[in-house]
């Protein structure tokens, strides 16, 4: 299989290396990826992560495992275990899916070889349309409020929702952008300032109790979230804390965008009820483990409640910025999304 380089994921000489996304912004350390065992734990440990690359590096890892001479058995066994390691996001499944499709036609090495790379490359061109459209939407001066990390280290392009602001940003629309930190596991405040950082966008970084008294004093124009899984209805899930944003931003009148690709669609779902939420560790919250170190700040036995995400029904959307355009609640009444 060729090189293919992006910002969160290496395929190089025939090895698949993933940066190591909980040591992030202190250390940037690459992981040569060894075995399946190896990959489903650094999805489930969230090393790497966001909706569109988990999806790109699984698909990458079965052509790999083509690329080395794996039976088409020993493939499906492969998908099986790493399609289990995150139930949410849509895109994982979905990549996986078209591999497996293209096992069972007995597609041989080269040709899946081809899909998988088809996949990495689709991504990075949804995301550079993700970016046109929704850039578009966006007023000079505006401060755009953005929760979790959605850009390059989230997907193999530039990214959904942090894609839109830093093309904004590059089209110099004098953008500032309101990080929420994003808790439990901080993707907001570790992965997205340093994205933003990296590409020079002014920003400040928030706790997430901050947003709503920020857009009560007139600070926030608008809202922009990515999402793991659309339903046929337009209800949503996205990281944990995206619910209350669409509230929030309901109550204050402020347009609230959910910016994603196509293959985040899932037209199988009827509506957010139907989509299965991640429960992950009760560590996760009653501590903090990262670069900076490990520490637990509550009774070590407190019992815990740990979504990883949450679904926003399409009530409280404004729009859905996909690589086909911009859909409003009417669009998606009227079948936009099957
Ligand atoms: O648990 P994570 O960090 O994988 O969650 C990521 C998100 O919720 C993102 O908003 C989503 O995957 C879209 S990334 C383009």
């Amino acid at each position: 299989m060729k090189d293919l380089i992006t910002t969160a994921l290496r395929y190089e000489n025939g090895s698949l290396h993933l940066l190591d996304q909980r040591r992030l912004p202190a250390e940037v350390l690459w992981h040569r990826c060894s075995d399946t065992d190896d990959l489903v734990a650094l999805i489930q440990g969230l090393a790497v992560r966001g909706a569109p690359l988990i999806g790109v590096a699984a698909a990458l890892w079965i052509g790999h495992c083509a690329a080395r001479g794996d039976e088409p058995g020993q493939l499906l066994d492969t998908i099986r275990l790493l399609r289990a390691s995150r139930p949410t996001a849509v895109n994982l499944s979905a990549c996986l899916e078209r591999m497996q499709h293209r096992i069972e036609q007995g597609a041989d090495r080269a040709a899946l070889i081809d899909q998988a790379t088809t996949i990495f490359f689709e991504d990075v061109m949804l995301c550079d349309k993700i970016a046109q459209h929704g850039a578009a939407l966006i007023e000079p001066g505006d401060r755009i409020l953005t929760h979790c990390n959605t850009g390059g280290l989230a997907t193999a392009g530039v990214g959904t929702a942090l894609g839109v602001i830093i093309t904004a940003h590059k089209q110099s629309k004098n953008i500032n952008v309101w990080v929420d930190e994003t808790r439990p596991l901080l993707q907001g405040a570790r992965l997205t300032t340093w994205e933003l950082e990296r590409a020079g966008v002014p920003y400040r970084l928030i706790c997430d109790s901050m947003a709503a008294s920020l857009m009560a004093a007139g600070e926030v124009e608008r809202i922009m979230v990515g999402a793991d899984r659309i339903a046929r209805n337009g209800d949503f899930a996205n990281k944990i804390g995206t619910y209350a944003l669409a509230v929030l931003a309901s109550h204050h009148q402020l347009p609230f965008y959910v910016v994603a690709p196509q293959t985040t669609v899932d037209q199988d779902c009827i509506d957010g009820a139907a989509i299965q939420i991640e429960q992950r560790k009760a560590a996760e919250v009653r501590g903090a483990t990262g670069s900076f170190g490990a520490c637990t700040w509550s009774p070590s036995n407190a019992p815990v409640y740990n979504p990883a995400f949450d679904t926003t029904p399409a009530a409280l959307v404004t729009g859905w910025i996909l690589d086909t355009g911009v859909f409003t609640l009417n669009d998606v009444k009227a079948g936009a999304f099957g």
